[in-house]
């Protein structure tokens, strides 16, 4: 499915079960392997960069049960993990595979800094382009020793006995979060995280489901190494992002109405609701019971009149992964000015340029800045060409932009959907209407 052709629809409507967290899957597999015991994950997240993970982990001495085919429904999605204990794991025979996904490499990255061998992280051509001196740092100076290409995938790491430090990221990641955080489960004495802007904060409510104490105020999450993980059982909550893509729809066309089940609900990552509240967009939200420290809900969209949206750089963090839908939103009849988002060139793409690119190729009016970019939605797409640039969340932003264009489009390369929302596309044209 290398092209896509997207259709123009009139409006959404529907009530779908949305896969689970592609951040939050990641945790659970990474805590479980260092676990005492058999984890059971379920709802796992379907994606490429969640089976990454679980092969890194299976090529470091983890048994791995599941989850079977991508495309079953949420609930079929079991992963079973036997844990090998804190600072367990085995010296991999060959390099490992993260693939597409930052996510995997980064936090890896933490964990085997504090394991007594030498490994090699790599993926594809996207994630060996990726900046890793931002993990390269801190695991560094506690005790670590880690290379790379100019900085960048192949990551040889060599770990040793690590040592606490107190460390302030200056950038905000939740990756370079985690990954301290990780290493630190590994290390003597506390290691301490202080962030400047919350970032989304996964891996410290799945810490303490896996029985780790830590400690959490003002932007500063503490933990002592050495603490044992037991085995959990864990649900995943459904993907806000992935949520993110069909709000956007139902959003953006007159008449829809669109109702998700089972969505994860944390505040740090559902900045999005608000934005599409403040575009006009009618937003109900029921919340259920937590699952694993996390909140879920279900969420009906239906579109209101659009208006222009700001983003400035204190919301980015809430919604970096959500920006190229938003922009999408905004050709359909809004606009969309972001500032102060310099990190969207450093992820599975170089999201600003790649994402102008591809919206002009469907007929929007986009400018770029150094930090951001700039969407008027004051014509109707005409429909046309998008390249996604090997990047999963472009690909789902350029036919979230398609479906309001006067004739259909071509994303191209569109099967890079399957990093996070294999299906995808099947989706779309089932809750589209012509
Ligand atoms: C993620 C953190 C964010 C996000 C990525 C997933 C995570 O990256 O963009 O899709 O699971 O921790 P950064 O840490 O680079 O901001």
């Amino acid at each position: 499915m290398p092209s896509v052709v997207v259709h123009p629809a009139s409006r959404v409507r529907g009530r779908l079960t949305i896969p689970g967290d592609k951040s939050i899957s990641h945790r659970y597999a990474l805590l479980a392997a260092l676990a005492e015991g058999t984890t059971t994950i379920s709802r796992y997240a379907p994606g490429a960069d969640c089976a990454s993970t679980l092969s890194c982990l299976a090529a470091l001495g983890a048994t791995i049960d599941g989850p079977g085919a991508a495309n079953a429904h949420p609930d079929q999605r079991v992963v079973t993990i036997q844990g090998r204990g804190l600072g367990g794991l085995r010296a991999p025979a060959d390099s490992l595979d993260a693939g597409n996904s930052g996510t995997t490499l980064r936090l890896l990255a933490g964990v085997l800094a504090g394991h007594p061998f030498e490994s090699v992280i790599t993926g594809d051509a996207s994630l060996r382009g990726r900046p890793m001196r931002r993990i390269i740092d801190p695991l560094s100076r506690m005790g670590a020793h880690l290379r790379g290409h100019a900085d960048r995938p192949p990551i040889a790491i060599r770990g040793t006995a690590l040592h606490g430090i107190h460390y302030t990221p200056p950038v905000a990641s939740a990756q370079v979060k985690s990954a301290v955080l990780l290493a630190g489960l590994h290390a003597s004495g506390d290691t301490v995280v202080t962030e400047r802007q919350a970032t989304r904060d996964h891996t410290e409510r799945a810490l303490p489901v896996f029985g780790v104490s830590l400690t959490r105020a003002n932007g500063t999450i503490s933990l002592r190494g050495g603490q044992r993980l037991d085995a959990a059982e864990v649900q995943v909550p459904g993907d806000a992002s992935s949520a993110a893509c069909w709000a956007v729809a139902a959003a953006a066309l007159p008449g829809s109405d669109v109702t998700l089940d089972d969505v994860g609900l944390n505040p740090t990552r559902i900045g999005f609701l608000s934005l599409l509240e403040r575009a006009g967009a009618r937003i109900e939200i029921s919340t259920g019971d937590p699952v694993g420290d996390e909140p879920i809900g279900s969420l009906r969209i239906r579109h209101g009149h659009l208006t222009a949206l700001e983003i400035g750089p204190a919301d980015v963090p809430g919604v970096i992964d959500e920006l190229p839908v938003l922009a999408a939103l905004a050709t359909h009849g809004g606009a969309l000015r972001v500032t102060g988002a310099g990190e969207l060139r450093h992820k599975e793409s170089d999201r600003i340029s790649a994402l102008a690119a591809g919206l002009r190729g469907l007929g929007g009016h986009v400018e770029e800045q150094v930090d951001g970019f700039q969407v008027l939605g004051d014509r109707r797409l005409t429909g046309g060409t998008a390249d996604a640039a090997g990047d999963h969340r472009l690909a789902m932003a350029f036919a979230l932009a398609a479906i309001g264009a006067q004739e259909p489009s071509e994303i191209h390369h569109a099967d890079i959907v399957d990093v996070s929302y294999p299906g995808f596309f099947d989706i779309l044209a089932e809750i589209s209407e012509p």
